[in-house]
């Protein structure tokens, strides 16, 4: 394509090119890959948009070992994803003290009696194999102060809270030369996260993959940009080529965070099981559910879905929960039971067709938002 020119004031903060953000997409499975690995946020801001790392899948020491990579491979700007739990200091509470790693089924012999029967009556019923993984009691989740400071020693860009209000770091963020953006799902905690400090906020609509609220984007967007303002805002959920971002933008929003379209690129981190089922999927085949993490999350439907919601139990607080999911997962996953495993993705997902390289799907987009905008938008209010 001829080189175009979008700008909004999103480039101008963040010194890029094209208002759009590839999503800080974390683990798709205990121990496993990250949505968004390093390679994919080199092609975004390659590319000219911001490549976000879903710093959520990572230790604190491979956290720095790829923010390390992303600068050796990239002299753009790029962002880094974390999830914060609510309270600090109990980071999932268990990741403070003691080993590094833990055998999951060790752990499971902790939680409460009545998951630990209904995982063992699953495998039983369903013959799965035992696998046993290792969890990351240092990861990014489970220390989060020490993730936080690895992101501001090493002056990341752009910081990003996929959950929790980062209002508190902002004062340290900025005396590093960072930026800080903290994403929501409702105008309450738009206008709070606002209030903190925060250079930027993602209002992410019930379309989205992963966590979500229960307002779509379409609502939502007006009311969190009066809500956060002058806070600027950037748009997610379903945005999937050049016609969601031109929306966004006639929104009053200065950019796009994207996950699910950059999720089935080339470089996504998705298992290559979830990256089909994504190719597979019409606009109805994602459901949100709390089995996965504990609290209500957009992912491509599976049988793992109506298992859960047979259970009788009240999902256990995040991150507790994705214990017991990712004990099944594995399972599921080894004992090649496909139709049980769909990872995270959007409604969205309907729009995708092929996977592509991350590049195409950036140039793709501002190509064709631009013709909106400068052709068929002004033609079409011509005609009338
Ligand atoms: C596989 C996957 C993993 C995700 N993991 C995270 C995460 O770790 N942190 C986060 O802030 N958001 C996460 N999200 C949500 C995305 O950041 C983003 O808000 C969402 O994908 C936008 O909606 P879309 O999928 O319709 O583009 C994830 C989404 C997906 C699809």
């Amino acid at each position: 394509m001829g080189k175009r020119v979008l700008r909004t004031k999103l480039c101008e903060m963040l010194g890029i090119e094209y208002p759009i953000l590839s999503a800080g997409m974390g683990p798709t499975l205990i121990g496993e890959t990250t949505g968004a690995p390093v390679e994919l946020v080199v092609a975004v801001s390659e590319a000219g948009g911001m490549g976000v790392l879903g710093g959520a899948g990572f230790t604190i020491d491979g956290l720095r070992e790829a923010i390390r990579e992303i600068k050796s491979k990239t002299d753009k700007p790029y962002g880094v994803d974390l999830l914060l739990p609510q309270k600090l200091d109990v980071g999932g509470g268990l990741g403070q003290k003691g080993p590094n790693e833990l055998p999951l089924n060790a752990i499971l012999k902790s939680m409460p009696k009545p998951y630990q029967d209904w995982v063992q009556k699953v495998k039983e019923e369903m013959n799965l194999p035992d696998v046993e993984i290792m969890v990351k009691m240092n990861s990014t989740t489970m220390r989060p102060k020490e993730a936080i400071q690895v992101c501001i020693e090493e002056k990341v860009p752009l910081f990003c809270a996929g959950l929790g209000n980062p209002g508190f770091m902002v004062e340290e963020a900025h005396a590093h030369g960072m930026k800080v953006l903290a994403i929501t799902g409702n105008t309450k905690n738009a206008r709070r996260m606002a209030q903190s400090g925060i250079d930027l906020l993602v209002a992410q609509g019930h379309e989205g993959g992963g966590h979500t609220g229960r307002i779509g984007t379409l609502a939502l967007l007006p009311q969190a940009i009066d809500a956060a303002a002058p806070v600027p805002v950037l748009a997610a959920g379903g945005i999937g080529d050049g016609r969601g971002l031109a929306a966004a933008l006639a929104m009053g929003c200065v950019g796009v965070w994207v996950g699910t379209r950059f999720l089935a690129t080339t470089e996504g981190g998705a298992l290559e099981v979830n990256k089909k089922r994504i190719l597979q999927s019409t606009d109805e085949d994602t459901r949100v559910s709390r089995a996965y993490t504990g609290k209500t999350l957009r992912a491509s439907y599976n049988k793992f879905h109506d298992l859960w919601d047979g259970s009788g139990l009240e999902p256990l607080p995040f991150p507790t929960q994705v214990l017991i999911s990712s004990a099944l997962l594995a399972s599921f996953i080894e004992g090649k039971k496909e139709e049980y495993v769909g990872g995270l993705a959007g409604q969205v997902s309907g729009l995708i067709k092929e996977i592509k390289p991350a590049r195409q799907v950036v140039e793709e987009m501002v190509e064709e938002a631009v013709d909106i905008l400068t052709r068929r938008l002004p033609e079409s209010v011509k005609a009338k």
